[in-house]
C-alpha cells in the first residue's frame, strides 16, 4: 500500500486552497490563477488591441482566452480568440463571447492552412502558456521547445539547420501568422539554453522584454518572453 500517497494529495489541494491568486480568481469568475499572469502583461504591455485577432496556445483551462475577450471590447468591435490545446478544451462561459473559438491539437503538428482559416490576413497576437506539469527534469528544455513552437507558427522560425529542411519538405516553411507589428508573450523556463533563445526571438522583433509576473509562484523559473512589434517577414 502506497501510504504516501494520500498525504501528498491532501498537502496539495490545501496549498492551492489557501494560494491568494487561486482565491481571487474563485471570487471573481476567472477559470485559473493564470488570469492574473495575462492582465500584468496586458497592463504593462497593451498588447491585445480592441477588436483584435488572438491566438492562445495552450489555453486550457481558459482563463487567458477570458480575458483576451474582455480586451476585444465590445461584440461589436469584431475580433477573434483562437484557443488551442493538446487536451480537450472547452470555452468557458464567464466572459468569453462567439468571438470565442477553441480546438485541440498538438500546436508542435498544428496545420498552417488551419489557422489560416480562422484569421485570413493572421493574427495581431500569439500568446503561448504551454507546459503544463512540470518534472524538474527536462523543464527548461520543453519550455524552449514550446516556446519555439509558438515562435514558428508567428514568424515561420525553425530552431535549426535540421528543422529548417525538415520544414521545407514537409511544406510547414512559411513566414509566419503573426502581422508585422504584432504582439507575441511566450512563456519560457529560466536555464541553459534561455539566452540563446531570448537573442532568436529578437531577431524577429522591435522590442524584447523579460517579465516576472507576480501571479507566478515564487519558486517556480518561469517568465514571459514578450516579443513586440514584429518586423517586416524577411527583413531579419
Ligand atoms: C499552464 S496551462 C495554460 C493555462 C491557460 N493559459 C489558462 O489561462 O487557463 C498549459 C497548457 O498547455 C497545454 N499544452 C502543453 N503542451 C502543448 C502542446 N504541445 N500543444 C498544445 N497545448 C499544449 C497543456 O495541455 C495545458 O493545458
Amino acid at each position: 500500500m502506497n501510504i504516501c500517497r494520500p498525504v501528498v494529495a491532501a498537502w496539495t489541494k490545501r496549498t492551492v486552497i489557501e494560494d491568494p491568486w487561486f482565491k481571487q480568481a474563485k471570487k471573481e469568475g476567472y477559470v485559473s490563477r493564470a488570469a492574473y499572469k495575462l492582465k500584468e502583461i496586458q497592463k504593462k504591455h497593451n498588447i491585445i488591441k480592441k477588436g483584435s485577432t488572438v491566438l492562445d496556445l495552450g489555453c486550457s483551462p481558459g482563463a487567458w482566452m477570458q480575458v483576451a475577450c474582455q480586451e476585444l471590447g465590445p461584440v461589436d468591435r469584431g475580433g477573434l480568440v483562437l484557443g488551442i490545446d493538446i487536451q480537450a478544451v472547452t470555452v468557458p462561459p464567464r466572459f468569453c463571447d462567439q468571438r470565442v473559438k477553441v480546438m485541440q491539437a498538438d500546436a508542435r503538428e498544428i496545420s498552417p492552412a488551419v489557422l489560416q482559416q480562422y484569421a485570413p490576413k493572421g493574427f495581431d497576437t500569439v500568446l503561448s502558456d504551454m507546459l503544463h506539469f512540470t518534472s524538474g527534469i527536462n523543464d527548461v528544455e520543453l519550455s524552449i521547445e514550446l516556446a519555439s513552437t509558438a515562435l514558428h507558427i508567428a514568424t515561420g522560425y525553425c530552431f535549426d539547420q535540421y528543422g529548417e529542411t525538415y520544414a521545407q519538405k514537409m511544406g510547414f516553411k512559411h513566414q509566419g501568422y503573426l502581422k508585422p507589428g504584432g504582439a507575441l508573450v511566450m512563456k519560457v523556463y529560466e536555464g541553459a539554453g534561455t539566452n540563446e533563445f531570448m537573442k532568436d526571438v529578437q531577431r524577429y522583433f522591435t522590442k524584447v522584454a523579460r517579465m516576472r509576473v507576480e501571479a507566478s509562484r515564487s519558486q517556480s523559473r518561469e517568465f514571459f518572453a514578450v516579443a513586440l512589434g514584429r518586423k517586416q517577414p524577411g527583413s531579419q
